[in-house]
């Protein structure tokens, strides 16, 4: 790895800053939505809002030369009308100035899922004109920190909060509806092809992309129903995004198949199109978790299950989509608690597939495995989680080997954050968050193999072939 690789952690703003009602912030739908059911928020989560200097502080003692977080819209913007927060820009402002003054390279999300609950009010990311306030924030902050970062990215996982919000209803809105799912998706692949946009017009400094929850499709053989099948699922997992932000083409095959089933895509009119089209990427941010293994669809509803209960083989995950493919597990490998598969051969192959397709620079902005873990200790032994990241990182050098162009690597997470439906057991961090005790820090055992790891460029760790 040269020196101008990027190591480090990720996280995102409802996940860890807490703060929820501090400094003129406004509701956001995570807000509105989990107070309203009584759920586990994040309300406090891991309080970086208030000790982002200790937590950049360890990044810093940690060897890492980089930070992924998200900026809150609804700290920023504080209503439909655009008026803008100057304290939420502060707290940018400071973090970011943190993050420089210890040599970490701020790496920024534009939009990590916090929608502000005035926008949702007015329909979210059905209504056109959250596209529109969506161009106005992202112009507010490119404008605002311009010259202090060089990586922007507009969106953060459409295809997850898209499916999950609209389709499999785990997520607000909790909608259960294909046509939403359909017009959700290209708002928000309108408003990111229009940050790009603003991102252009106004020259801003530095690079500009998009991180998607990438998960490669493989059969489970070769015959033509399969691969078909592959096909399918490739448009529907990876495709509609990466085509779509790279090169500004909605994969046809996907549009043809949708309208047979009778999804309704008058929405997509020629002036945004146009948009799309003319407005691409600077490089890719790829979410790795797990692959997508499928077989030819044979029967049934579509069936989308997210497993939230952390409870293996309980909540079984489930995609079925009718009439394009099934999801299937594969017996031979390993599994989390929360069904996710542990495949670190899938983050090869989905390198060398999305450089031969894309040939864009990559990053992987997240990659990390979710644990349930004792804090109380003084250093948890996570080796679980060493193996995991020492398989992945050797999934990369291989790639790179191969000649994929990989210019960084961000753990998600951090430090332990707040998982969304999953509440705080699920833990991802490099450093524990004792959320019981007064939220002290202390760092995990990965901490310092991941410090030896930068430290040693990459010559830590393990390799094998895959
Ligand atoms: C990604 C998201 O989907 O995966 C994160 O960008 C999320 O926000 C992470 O927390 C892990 O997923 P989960 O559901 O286990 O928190």
């Amino acid at each position: 790895m040269n020196n101008s690789f990027l190591w480090g952690g990720a996280t995102a703003s409802y996940q860890c800053e807490g703060a929820w009602n501090e400094d003129d912030k406004v509701d956001s739908m995570w807000d509105a939505y989990l107070h309203e059911k009584g759920l586990e928020n994040g309300d406090v989560a891991s309080d970086f809002y208030h000790r982002y200097k200790e937590d950049i502080r360890m990044m810093k003692e940690g060897g890492q030369n980089s930070f992924r977080f998200s900026l809150s819209w609804p700290r920023i913007i504080l209503d439909k009308e655009g008026t803008v927060n100057p304290k939420g820009l502060q707290f940018y402002h400071d973090l970011i100035d943190e993050c420089l003054r210890q040599g970490i390279e701020p790496f920024v999300t534009i939009y990590h899922w916090d929608l502000p609950q005035y926008l949702e009010a007015e329909g979210g990311w059905q209504n056109r004109a959250t596209c529109d306030a969506f161009m106005h924030y992202a112009r507010v902050v490119m404008k605002e920190f311009d010259g202090k970062i060089t990586y922007w990215t507009t969106f953060n996982e459409p295809r997850w909060f898209i499916f999950n919000g609209y389709f499999i209803g785990n997520y607000p809105p909790e909608c259960h509806s294909a046509q939403m799912t359909i017009k959700g998706a290209w708002h928000v692949l309108l408003a990111h092809a229009m940050a790009v946009q603003a991102f252009r017009e106004e020259g801003i400094q530095g690079k500009i992309g998009i991180v998607h929850s990438y998960t490669p499709v493989d059969g489970v053989d070769d015959r033509p129903e399969t691969l078909k099948a592959m096909r399918y699922a490739d448009n529907y997992c990876n495709n509609w995004v990466l085509d779509t932000a790279t090169k500004g083409e909605i994969p046809q095959d996907m549009l043809d198949k949708l309208s047979a089933e009778g999804i309704d895509l008058s929405f997509m009119n020629e002036a945004d199109l146009q948009i799309i089209r003319n407005n691409h990427v600077d490089f890719l941010g790829l979410n790795y978790y797990s692959r997508t293994l499928v077989k030819p669809y044979t029967e049934g509803e579509t069936t989308l299950i997210v497993n939230n209960t952390g409870k293996k083989g309980k909540g079984t995950s489930k995609t079925i989509v009718k009439n394009w493919f099934e999801q299937v597990q594969d017996p031979d490998s390993e599994y989390t608690e929360w069904d996710t598969e542990i495949y670190p051969k899938g983050l090869y192959d989905g390198l060398i597939r999305a450089w031969e397709r894309y040939h864009l620079p990559i990053f992987i902005t997240e990659n990390g495995i979710g644990c349930y873990e004792d804090v109380s200790v003084d250093c948890v032994q996570d080796d679980w989680r060493i193996s995991y990241m020492n398989d992945h990182i050797n999934a990369i050098m291989n790639a790179m080997d191969d000649g994929v162009d990989v210019r960084g690597y961000f753990a998600w997470s951090s430090f332990d954050l707040y998982s969304w439906k999953n509440g705080c057991e699920k833990r991802y961090g490099l450093v524990a968050v004792d959320f019981e005790n007064g939220l002290c820090r202390r760092p995990k055992k990965s901490y310092y193999w991941f410090k030896d790891v930068i430290e040693s460029k990459g010559e830590r760790v393990e390799r094998r072939k895959l």
